[in-house]
């Protein structure tokens, strides 16, 4: 297991055919697969070697699901996590400082067909959208599809998904399954006509611009459109009996689209799950980690790590968008490499489609030095 309570393991045994056949030697920490279901001798049958933590932590490549302790590693070690750069700048500070190349997979320029079979976004969201329904669903006292009995009819339940981005679009999907009635929001154009060919009704706002940028993600809001945007889709949300909240702006931290006073127009019952409740949250009263009730009889599922619950699933994902990375890194002539040629590492070139500026790649810094294309990530150091 990873520390902090990480239940994913960052490679699954099946992916070692893969890996040992583009010539790498596979060191895993002992019993760093147990919690997501995989055996030590599962790995040493696949042809892997078990070591200790520091044994481990001398690798020349490290690969994790999030940010290991930098101190543990020294000058030259490669590090492929998520390291959620934005948020965490100072972690990215000591891996310059300590001449470490940090590798961050949700970096990748996704917009690239080639990045989307290594995409952690994709991966790990689709399951958090997923589960975040079915924790929606545990908690909700009422059931979800219609049911027609002899002692009465239950009318189908009201779903609202909050941003319908891949994680907004599985849960759309997953709600529409179980048999409810399933309301969506987001503020990028293109998602009307994604929310509806998963089964969703797509909840319009009223002078709606696009927030979408060049990368593909959404931009910020002015405040007057974001109170514009809450006020409409918590009020189709005020007799919903789930409402899962998905939206994020890329690099910021999670945008309120469930503010506390419309919490207190829902109705006793009806239950909020906030997908982010690990990254500042998007309603208001989500204490992370946490399951809570507020005085009007709202449930508010704050639950941590959603993929994490799915801890099976989820690192199984990982792993085969992260052996699909490192073994495209192997060139047959020259081996494993680092190359500013590649552009899931440094970003697409400008004047191409999928050029974005201020963004490079997975590759954040080398050699004691931030990529320099990375230079809105440099704004944040
Ligand atoms: N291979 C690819 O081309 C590829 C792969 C993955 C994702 N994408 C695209 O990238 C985009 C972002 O996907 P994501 O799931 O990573 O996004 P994300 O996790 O950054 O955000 C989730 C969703 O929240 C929405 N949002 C932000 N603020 C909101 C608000 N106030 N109210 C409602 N919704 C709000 C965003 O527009 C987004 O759809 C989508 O267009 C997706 O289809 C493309």
């Amino acid at each position: 297991m990873e520390k902090n309570g990480e239940t994913r393991v960052a490679i699954v045994p099946n992916s070692m055919k893969k890996l040992l056949k583009s010539g790498f030697e596979v060191v895993v920490e002992q019993g760093a697969g147990n919690s997501a279901n995989h055996s030590d001798q599962e790995y040493t049958d696949a042809g892997a070697t078990i070591a200790d933590h520091e044994t481990v932590m001398k690798c020349e490549i490290i690969i994790s699901i999030r940010m290991v302790d930098i101190a543990e590693l020294s000058e030259g070690q490669i590090l492929a996590c998520v390291a959620d750069p934005f948020r965490h700048p100072e972690k990215v500070q000591a891996c310059i400082d300590n001449k470490i190349t940090l590798l961050s997979m949700d970096m990748i320029p996704r917009r690239l067909s080639r990045a989307q079979s290594m995409d952690v976004n994709s991966s790990q969201d689709n399951l958090a959208g997923y589960k975040a329904v079915l924790l929606g669903a545990a908690h909700v006292p009422k059931g979800i599809p219609m049911m027609t009995t002899s002692a009465g009819t239950i009318r189908p339940a009201k779903v609202v998904i909050m941003g319908s981005g891949v994680a907004g679009l599985q849960a759309i999907a997953t709600a529409k399954r179980l048999g409810a009635v399933v309301y969506a929001s987001d503020v990028r154009k293109t998602a009307a006509e994604q929310i509806e060919s998963v089964g969703g009704r797509f909840i319009e706002v009223e002078g709606m611009d696009d927030f979408e940028d060049e990368s593909g993600y959404a931009k910020p809001l002015t405040p007057e459109f974001i109170q514009k945007v809450n006020d409409t889709v918590c009020g189709v949300a005020s007799d919903a009996d789930i409402i899962v909240t998905t939206a994020r702006i890329f690099g910021r931290p999670a945008p309120i689209t469930v503010p506390a006073s419309a919490v207190t127009n829902f109705k006793s019952g009806a239950v909020v799950v906030d997908m982010n409740a690990d990254v500042g949250g998007n309603c208001e009263l989500t204490k992370p980690g946490e399951i809570t009730v507020t005085d009007n009889g709202v449930i508010i599922v704050g639950t941590s790590n959603l993929p994490g619950t799915l801890a099976n699933s989820a690192s199984m994902l990982y792993s085969n968008n992260l052996t699909t990375f490192i073994t495209s890194l192997v060139d047959k002539e020259n081996g494993f490499q680092i190359s500013e040629d590649d552009d899931i590492l440094v970003g697409a070139p400008e004047g191409n489609d999928f050029f974005v500026a201020g963004m490079g790649g997975v590759l954040i810094c080398k050699d004691g030095e931030i990529h320099p294309k990375q230079t809105r990530l440099g704004g944040v150091l």
